[in-house]
């Protein structure tokens, strides 16, 4: 059988690797304590699942879904993000539903690039970021983040020969792996930047509520410590946004998002989706209506869980002497590696699992610039992130 060569880049994938050390590791008894993978262990509040429930009982949701999605989806989402940002959004033509934010960002590269193209992505980056622009048979600028830089790519290193055929950049702050989040400030160089070179600019939102106080007696800033890229583009003239309700209200397996942005790259998206699919289930839709209108509780409780293992896991890695900074926003701790893995992420992770059953991810998995780190999703409950955070000690002593 032949198969396309667009396949080919999508075959090398870290995390696969990743998935068969877990495997092994279980086959021979470790007990895993995965910490791999940032999808949550928390659920989603009862309103929504009631939403849904009733939805699933009401014949006039269980047909297809046409157009983009339900109406009262749309302006839920416009009103939503309005009353944040204080940025106008018109439902009809600057909101599309999405089957996930990870769907949309794969999509949008389609309705973007032509073959040859580059994209500007962040480096280490979303994997998903990278295979919608092979889909897309564009070709890859990585952007290095380095810690010396607070974890911010730097523009002025772009050279000219990538500018002249470069058509989208990527953003995504708060940022996985790394944690760091952007000052308004960033955005509007990026906005700036991308003007003038008559690039596209995409950010993808995921963890817009995921942000911790520095203060932990009082709520976080989100507008200052995650801004939204319409902040630094209020007419919307060149970005567009994506969003999720898999982290903010624990519905990751529900799979639903939106994008909200500059009317045409929403219709240019809108046409690509056409073909694929025929947009989430309608009851789906109206429990994402029910987590945006209801009590906001469930938020206020993931982002203070969320904060409270940050500071168990930190704390314990800190004790065993891995000197790790304490991130200000998502539910991942992106940790240096030391001697002797510090250029070797993939066999830390590998020797860690079927050593000890700790499951992490390996910095090299999300880009060149991600070797020499690894990734913790803080997925475990403190005193079960304390345990895996021993099973390391007793694994490091032992490679020392
Ligand atoms: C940067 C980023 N984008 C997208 C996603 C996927 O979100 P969704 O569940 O909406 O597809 C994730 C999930 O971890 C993410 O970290």
């Amino acid at each position: 059988m032949q198969f396309a060569q667009r396949l080919q880049p999508l075959q090398a994938n870290v995390f696969a690797d990743m998935d068969q050390a877990k495997a092994k590791a279980k086959a021979l008894g470790q007990d895993i304590i995965d910490l791999s993978l940032g999808s949550s262990d928390l659920s989603a509040s009862d309103h929504v699942v009631a939403a849904i429930e009733a939805s699933l009982h009401d014949p006039s949701t269980h047909g297809y879904l046409l157009f983009h999605g339900t109406q009262a989806f749309r302006q839920a989402v416009a009103k939503a993000y309005s009353q944040r940002f204080g940025i106008p959004v018109d439902p009809e033509t600057e909101v599309l539903p999405l089957i996930g934010s990870q769907e949309g960002t794969a999509h949008l590269p389609l309705a973007i690039l032509n073959p040859g193209d580059f994209a500007l992505l962040l480096d280490p980056g979303y994997p998903s970021h990278v295979g919608g622009v092979y889909l897309a048979g564009g070709q890859i600028y990585p952007m290095p983040l380095l810690a010396e830089n607070q974890f911010l790519p730097v523009f002025e290193e772009i050279p000219t020969s990538v500018l002249a055929q470069a058509r989208m950049m990527v953003l995504n702050y708060p940022h996985n792996p790394t944690s760091a989040i952007a000052p308004l400030s960033f955005f509007q160089k990026a906005v700036a930047f991308c003007r003038q070179h008559d690039v596209v600019l995409v950010h993808d939102f995921p963890y817009a509520d995921l942000v911790f106080s520095p203060d932990s007696t009082a709520p976080a800033n989100l507008n200052a410590l995650a801004p939204s890229v319409l902040q630094a583009d209020p007419n919307k003239d060149i970005s567009i946004e994506f969003f999720t309700f898999s982290k903010s209200y624990n519905m990751g397996g529900f799979r639903i998002g939106y994008a909200i942005g500059n009317a045409q790259l929403i219709k240019a998206l809108r046409q690509i989706k056409a073909v694929v699919d025929f947009n989430q289930y309608r009851g789906i839709l109206n429990g994402a209506i029910a987590a945006l209108q209801g009590n906001q509780d469930g938020v206020q409780a993931m982002v203070a869980t969320f904060q409270k293992r940050r500071d168990a896991f930190v704390q314990a890695l800190n004790r065993i002497g891995w000197q790790v900074p304490l991130p200000q926003a998502t539910m991942y701790i992106w940790a240096k590696l030391p001697q002797p893995w510090h250029k070797n992420s993939i066999q830390f992770c590998t020797q860690l699992v079927e050593e000890t059953g700790v499951a992490a991810s390996p910095g090299a998995g999300f880009g060149k610039a991600g070797e020499g780190y690894v990734r913790f999703a803080l997925v475990q409950e403190p005193d079960v992130l304390e345990t895996a955070v021993q099973r390391i000690a007793g694994f490091m002593r032992s490679h020392k």
